[in-house]
């Protein structure tokens, strides 16, 4: 029987803590009985997630630069973590073009920052670093990608995922190697997910914040690249996987663990790959609305990217929940009950937390 109880007790470090996707995580962790510890920015919107959460007051964690190595081993040094989840980063594609070298250093060094240090320090843990679907170089076609196809990027987000990843593989193959376990005690993977949407989201330029901050206040939704097509997901979604990849990793004895200290996907359906404009006209069947098309001299981003998530399923067991309907649903659900009680954020989040997990172990266990 499959559960999560191997996380109860736990200790937990979350890098990215404060950001959406970390939020979620947090908050799914405190659930399970975890001790959850931080390390991140401050929150960088208003409102955010974290805050809604009230996650300030839950969680152990430190405010600090991930590029500042010294910080970030004695912040690791004294948690002592058994997992690491590590998704701080600069996430948004069009910051990448305002500022590269940023986006680079956080991305990359920030996650050879982690390896390290935890390499360093040579104590026993386990390592979830997450990516993304855009770590892989875009041929522009309709087949998804599979974790051995090859890394790219295009724009510097894109490529500085791909160069995390090959960070990542590096410090396996060098010093965390598989074959090796008994000498450094450290499991290390990757998960690469695809477009996520869900509740708490708030950040700029991203189409469902787009979409929300619009209808709050009465105005025409602005869409910029309408026929992009993306594998939406709910955020639960990726975070099942990353939680049950690093379940395989903390309950997994020293032996065989190459199929699982590797690289997995984890994306929706064919199905919900749909475009832009396809998901704004869902938004608008659960909140009334209008939206434009806005022509702006766009920065190049990917226009067709799914993922093959064969690997997460035969090894894993993983596979999606909701379908495009159900996540927009959801999405939508939570800011629209978010807004018109605030005080509802954890209660919500909580809600759709165990309505997605009831599925998802329904699934895995049959
Ligand atoms: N949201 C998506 O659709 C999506 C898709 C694929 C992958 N991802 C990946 O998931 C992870 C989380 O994304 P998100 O959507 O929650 O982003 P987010 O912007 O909401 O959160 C980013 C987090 O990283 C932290 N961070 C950023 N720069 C930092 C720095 N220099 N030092 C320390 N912390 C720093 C922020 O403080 C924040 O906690 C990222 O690695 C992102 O690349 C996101």
């Amino acid at each position: 029987m499959i559960n999560f109880e191997c996380y109860k007790d736990k200790k937990v470090l979350v890098t990215g803590h404060t950001g959406f996707k970390g939020s979620w995580l947090s908050q799914w962790l405190l659930k399970l009985n975890a001790d959850v510890y931080g390390y991140a920015l401050e929150p960088s919107t208003s409102p955010s997630l974290h805050e809604q959460l009230g996650l300030k007051d839950k969680i152990s964690s430190k405010i600090d630069d991930i590029r500042n190595f010294d910080a970030l081993k004695d912040y690791i040094r004294s948690t002592e973590p058994d997992i690491i989840f590590h998704l701080a980063a600069q996430p948004l594609v069009r910051d990448s073009y305002l500022d590269p070298v940023y986006t680079w250093e956080t991305n990359v060094n920030g996650t050879m920052n982690v390896l390290e240090a935890v390499r360093q320090l040579g104590f026993e843990t386990n390592i979830v670093v997450i990516t993304s679907d855009k770590c892989y170089e875009n041929k522009e076609w309709i087949f998804g990608y599979r974790e051995n196809d090859a890394l790219g990027g295009y724009d510097p987000y894109s490529a500085s995922k791909g160069a995390a990843e090959i960070v990542v593989s590096s410090w396996r193959r060098s010093f965390f190697n598989p074959k090796d376990y008994s000498r450094h005690k450290v499991k290390l993977s990757s998960a690469r997910a695809g477009n996520v949407i869900g509740g708490g989201d708030w950040a700029k330029d991203r189409i469902i914040p787009d979409c929300i901050r619009a209808l709050q206040d009465e105005k025409e939704i602005q869409v910029r690249n309408p026929l992009s097509t993306r594998p939406w997901q709910h955020v639960l979604e990726s975070l099942g996987g990353y939680l049950l990849l690093g379940r395989s990793l903390l309950v997994k004895d020293g032996s065989n663990l190459e199929n699982v200290c590797s690289a997995f996907n984890f994306g929706p359906y064919g199905a919900s790959n749909k475009t832009v404009e396809a998901l704004v006209n869902e938004v608008l069947t659960h909140w009334k609305g209008n939206w434009n098309y806005i022509k702006e001299d766009a920065f190049h981003e990917a226009f067709l990217l799914n993922l093959n998530i064969d690997k997460a399923t035969q090894i894993l067991g993983w596979s999606p929940v909701w379908n495009f309907k159900e996540t927009i649903e959801n999405t939508i659900s939570w800011y629209k009950l978010v807004s018109e009680d605030p005080e509802l954020a954890v209660e919500v989040t909580n809600k759709q937390i165990d309505r997605y997990s009831d599925t998802f172990f329904e699934n895995l266990n049959n």
